[in-house]
């Protein structure tokens, strides 16, 4: 089984995610930052994940530009949808399926919420001051899920390989 994980991140919360999955699907997985290379060839993968943090309730545009270009592609593929995002849970879920097309997320084997971190050194003047008035927080936060995303792995590697 062969696993591309297409992932977009600005301060590095998604990518640490993206290379914590990848450790826990079994067979062959490359990662593919959209930042960086936006043309993938899906062809050769029989698995597909799709991650992206949420900036101001949206999925970052190279996130959203590459599923909506691999639409069809991404539908014959087994499929695993996931966000970064500090939000409570019910606004997290609302983010993920706001931010997903219907038919993906009901094509997909599993979506789901990784947790998120804020890192003050990373962010710009604008993001530090929003994240102190609007999450009312002044110091580093790490929150990410590896119970998740083992439990997203795990749901991942029960799936048969496409065409077997
Ligand atoms: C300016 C700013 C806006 C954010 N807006 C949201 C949001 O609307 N919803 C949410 O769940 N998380 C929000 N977050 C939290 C990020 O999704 C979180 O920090 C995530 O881990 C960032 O991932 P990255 O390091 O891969 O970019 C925001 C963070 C910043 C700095």
């Amino acid at each position: 089984m062969k696993t591309l994980i297409a992932y977009s991140s600005k301060h590095g919360c998604t990518e640490t995610c993206t290379r914590l999955l990848s450790d826990c699907l079994e067979g062959e997985v490359e990662r593919v930052n959209l930042k960086e290379e936006s043309e993938v060839n899906l062809s050769t993968y029989d698995t597909v994940v799709i991650g992206s943090p949420i900036y101001a309730g949206r999925i970052l545009d190279d996130v959203r530009s590459f599923t909506e270009e691999n639409m069809d592609a991404l539908m014959q593929k087994n499929l695993g949808l996931f966000i970064c995002g500090m939000q409570e849970e019910h606004t997290i879920r609302e983010e993920l399926e706001l931010n997903y097309p219907a038919v993906l997320r009901k094509s997909a084997v599993v979506t789901d919420c990784f947790g998120g971190e804020y890192h003050f050194d990373t962010m710009n003047f604008m993001e530090k001051m929003i994240i102190k008035k609007v999450a009312k927080v002044k110091e580093d936060v790490s929150d990410i899920r590896e119970e998740t995303i083992q439990e997203f792995a795990n749901k991942l590697n029960a799936v048969e390989p496409i065409g077997s």
